[in-house]
């Protein structure tokens, strides 16, 4: 790999996101190997590069979008279709997971049957006025402690109002096609999603017997990736979640999946160059052109613990590494154990960067960010 990372940046420049859709795919397979039964809809914000949502739509996966520009990527692939086979499309394999839309977004999607997710009754009343076609799924709040990425406190219902906002959608002549949750991303607890399965099939089963007709839990995101050893194993993961689910769900349940960081943060290594080197305070400051801003940005708000490996060899110390721009924020990692004797224009790389990275880089300080390369794309 070496050696071909190198070759990679001297002909294309620094700093290099290079992107393997060998190893989408093979995650793809491997999540519908584990778990065969659900239907895998990827979470395009993990990362919105058009060329991994098409690798992933010629998997056959279906998408979990957050907006209406995340649905118009996908559709780009199904705009030649005919129409009947576009709604079909859109009503088979999309959900707009977003458990907030704005009204011009309802608006526009309203043309198609669109699944959208709720969990408050402002936004079904908005729903209703705005998009009457759509079915719904309402997430539930269910434990998300231990998760890289902590979500219960900003979305779901609480569980105990969950039947309340299942019978105001019928009574508003809207549909209530099933619930989800989502246990929090990078969710190396196995007991949150038997927490969350527990607590998603005492409000089906409920709604059930109440003669609402509820076809299908979806289980959002969160399946981890294998970052560091201590990662549980994710056959473990996807038997316990197959069992509970059986156990607990009625047999014609339907079953969904959100993954995002699943799908791609293994498919990325990043090449950075080092543009500046600075002792301060005893601590070697390493300045690279990439940071906190561009594809580092995960760091901020995926709380993201990045990994530098160089290519030189020497003795290691604690070292800085810092981005290029001029706020004093832009830290990528204060405690990185490199090699002390790098110099100006050697390269470092970072594994396992695909997910939550180039998707909210910026241009801040007029860095452009990343350039982007694509390995064994299969092209059409
Ligand atoms: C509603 C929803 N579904 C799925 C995902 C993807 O989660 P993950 O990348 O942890 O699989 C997210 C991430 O924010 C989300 O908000």
């Amino acid at each position: 790999m070496y050696d071909e990372l190198k070759k990679l940046a001297r002909e294309h420049g620094t700093p290099l996101f290079i992107i393997d859709h060998d190893i989408i795919r093979s995650n793809c397979r491997i999540f519908r190997e584990n778990l065969p039964s659900v239907q895998i809809y990827y979470a395009v914000k993990a990362n919105s590069n058009q060329k991994i949502i098409k690798t992933v739509f010629n998997e056959g996966l279906s998408f979990d979008v957050a907006s209406y520009n995340e649905f118009m990527q996908v559709y780009e692939y199904i705009k030649d279709f005919k129409e009947k086979d576009q709604d079909d499309y859109v009503w088979d394999k999309i959900i707009f997971s977003n458990t907030i839309k704005d009204i011009e977004t309802l608006k526009k999607i309203k043309r198609y049957l669109p699944l959208v997710t709720y969990d408050n009754i402002e936004e079904l009343k908005k729903i209703k006025a705005h998009c009457g076609t759509a079915g719904l799924i309402l997430r539930l709040k269910v434990p998300d402690t231990g998760s890289q990425v902590e979500m219960s406190s900003k979305f779901g219902a609480e569980p105990q109002d969950a039947a309340a906002l299942i019978k105001s959608a019928f009574e508003m002549g809207l549909n209530v096609e099933g619930l989800s949750f989502h246990v929090g991303s990078q969710c190396t607890v196995n007991d949150n999603y038997i927490s969350a399965l527990a607590i998603t099939g005492e409000i089906f089963n409920d709604a059930r017997k109440k003669g609402y007709g509820l076809k299908i839990l979806d289980i959002g995101g969160g399946f981890p990736v294998p970052y560091d050893a201590n990662v549980p194993d994710f056959g473990t993961l996807a038997r316990v979640i197959d069992a509970e689910f059986r156990r607990i769900f009625p047999e014609d349940t339907e079953l969904i999946a959100e993954p995002g960081r699943f799908i791609v943060a293994t498919a990325a290594v990043l090449v950075s160059e080092i543009i500046g080197k600075n002792r301060r305070e005893g601590k070697i400051f390493y300045h690279i052109n990439d940071g906190v801003y561009h594809t580092f940005s995960g760091i901020v708000y995926d709380h993201w613990v990045p990994n530098f490996t160089a290519f030189k060899e020497g003795k290691k110390e604690i070292c800085a590494v810092v981005g290029p721009t001029c706020d004093s924020f832009d830290k990528v990692s204060l405690s990185s154990h490199l090699p002390g004797n790098l110099d100006i224009g050697d390269l470092l790389y970072t594994e396992n960067i695909g997910a939550y990275s180039i998707a909210s880089s910026t241009r801040f300080n007029g860095f452009d960010g990343a350039k982007i390369f694509h390995k064994n794309k299969i092209s059409s």
